[in-house]
This record gives structure tokens, C-alpha cells and sequence, in this order.
């Protein structure tokens, strides 16, 4: 369909194809400078969450495409304030633009947004579900890290109950020929269902504690914040606080080709003294999110003939 809604919703092909289209878009961009496929287009960012790079970079990616771009980052300053549903506001901003880009705490809120909307929705991030467009990017910068995604190992470190992107991104992965490693807290593990679901697609999946003996098997290290805001209970993020910490001394036990990942904002879990090292490959993902996004809007919005 039209609609983004989660990495359930695609195919191997589907990832694919969006990956080859972001990568002539990067190419084509890098020649003209901007581009004119979503003139006249109008792209509303509606973030009922905070949020630095997925809006920024949605809005930018339109703004290269030729396109302009309505929404507001905070709730607070619309009639949402007054009591207005979901279900209104998607339905009032659709007759202003083109295509929504959704974010929302409540799981489930972008599928809801997508139902009552006759445009193209897409979401950017629904609670703890989903995160799929941060996924398209994360597969992009691997794959143009390695040259490939089959045959490596990866590991996700952190906040897997709470953390949307790695929800995401594990699912996508079991389209691969990739071994994973979870890791985190025994409080953080990653949903049953997901490695249940993981494991019955035929992904080798490991379950540890142990950052430190588990870091000379990867090739990917992707680390996640601990969800501060998604517990219900403070005592409980107290609990698993500063759990795990990536810095120079824990990676002289990685390979050299080891690359850290991270969807950010980070807090405290990757130094920055990593950030001037070879491993270092999260300022990377933030650069692949214009020519992913753009890539999405194109095709959401039916506009990319001839790319
Ligand atoms: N990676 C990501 O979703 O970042 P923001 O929360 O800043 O959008």
C-alpha cells in the first residue's frame, strides 16, 4: 500500500526496492543539487513527541524534493489541547497536504491515522511498536558500510523491551542472512513474540547480559538509549539506569572492522570519545535519513517516474 506503517507490512522486495531508489536519489541529488519531483507537494509533520533528526530530516527531504512542508512539533499549541481526537486531526490536516508523517506515544497510533486518512501516512515512530523509516536507514548505512547485510553478525544492545527502532529493525533483519545477538538487562529483554517470531523465520538468536563477551563476534554493534520515558514506574529505570557503557577500553576487545550504530539521542551509552574512531557509524545513519526519507516520500506520494 501507500501507507508506512510498519516493517511487517514489507516484503524483502519492498526493502529492496526502497533502498535502490534511495540510492539513485543520493546519486542524482549529489549531481543537481535539489530536485523538483514533489514540486507542488505538500508533506504536514504532525509529532505529538519530541524529536531532533526524524522530523528534521523528513522536512528536509521534502524541502530536496521540491516540495514544502506544514505541521507542528508539540500537541500543545493545537486544538489536541482543546480535546480534539486523533482521528479529527488527521482527517483536518489531510485536506492541507499531501502526505502525513506521524509520530505519537500511543502504540498502534499511525495504523489508526492511516484507517481514517485518504492520503498516504507515515509513521514515525508509534510508542514502543514500531520505527520503520529509522529501519530503512539503518539497513541503507549498513549496507553501504559492508557492501552488504548477509553474513553478518549483529548485536542490539540496551533497552530492547521499550526501543521502537530495534523492534523494527530485528524484524527486518530476519529477511537476512544475519546471526543476532541480543543483549541487555534481564529487565530490558526484547519482547517474546519478536524473537519468538524471529526464531520461527530461521535467524540464529542469542540471548545474553554480556556485553564484554559478546563484542569480539560482531560487525554491528547497534546501541539503543534506555527508554527513560516509556516506564511506567521510575523505581524500575533506576534498576537498569547506566547499564551498559561503549567506550574505548570495552572496544580493544572488538574487530577492527567492528561499526557501533546508534538511532540517537544518546545519553551516556556511547562515549564520545568513540565518536573519533573508525567504528563510529551514527552520524552516518543520520546522513541516510534525507535520501531514505526522500526515497519514501517519492513513492508514497507517486512522484519518482523516471528515477
Ligand atoms: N532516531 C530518531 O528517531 O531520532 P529523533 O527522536 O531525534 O527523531
Amino acid at each position: 500500500g501507500r501507507d508506512v506503517i510498519s516493517v511487517r507490512d514489507f516484503s524483502k522486495e519492498d526493502i529492496e526496492f526502497v533502498l535502490d531508489v534511495a540510492e539513485r536519489i543520493e546519486t542524482e541529488l549529489n549531481e543537481k543539487g535539489s530536485l523538483d519531483y514533489a514540486k507542488g507537494k505538500i508533506l504536514a509533520t504532525l509529532f505529538f513527541e519530541p524529536s531532533t533528526r526524524t522530523r528534521l530530516s523528513f522536512e528536509s527531504a521534502m524541502h530536496r524534493l521540491g516540495g514544502s512542508v506544514i505541521g507542528f512539533s508539540s500537541a500543545t499549541s493545537t486544538s489536541v489541547k482543546k480535546g480534539e481526537s486523533l482521528a479529527d486531526t488527521v482527517k483536518t490536516v489531510e485536506q492541507y497536504s499531501d502526505v502525513i508523517v506521524l509520530r505519537h506515544p500511543m502504540e498502534g497510533a499511525a495504523r489508526l491515522a492511516a484507517e481514517v486518512a485518504e492520503i498516504p501516512v507515515i509513521n514515525a515512530g508509534d510508542g514502543s511498536n514500531q520505527h520503520p523509516t529509522q529501519t530503512l536507514l539503518d539497513l541503507y548505512t549498513i549496507k553501504r558500510a559492508f557492501g552488504r547485510i548477509d553474513g553478518l553478525t549483529i548485536g542490539l544492545l540496551g533497552d530492547l523491551k521499550y526501543g521502537r527502532t530495534v523492534h523494527s529493525l530485528a524484524e527486518a533483519l530476519a529477511f537476512y542472512d544475519v546471526e543476532l545477538y541480543l543483549i541487555s538487562p534481564e529487565l530490558l529483554r526484547m519482547p517474546r513474540y519478536i524473537v519468538e517470531e524471529l526464531r520461527g523465520r530461521g535467524l540464529t538468536v542469542h540471548e545474553t547480559t554480556d556485553l564484554e563477551g559478546t563484542i569480539p563476534e560482531l560487525d554491528v554493534l547497534y546501541v539503543t538509549r534506555i527508554q527513560r520515558e516509556r516506564f511506567p514506574d521510575e523505581q524500575e529505570y533506576l534498576k537498569v539506569k547506566g547499564s551498559y557503557q561503549v567506550n574505548c577500553a570495552v572496544l580493544k576487545r572488538a574487530k577492527e572492522t567492528l561499526r557501533i550504530m546508534h538511532p540517537l539521542p544518546r545519553v551516556d551509552e556511547i562515549h564520545p570519545e568513540v565518536d573519533r574512531t573508525e567504528h563510529a557509524l551514527y552520524f552516518r545513519q543520520v546522513f541516510s535519513g534525507v535520501p531514505v526519507r526522500m526515497a519514501l516520500l517519492g513513492l508514497t506520494l507517486g512522484v519518482l517516474e523516471g528515477v
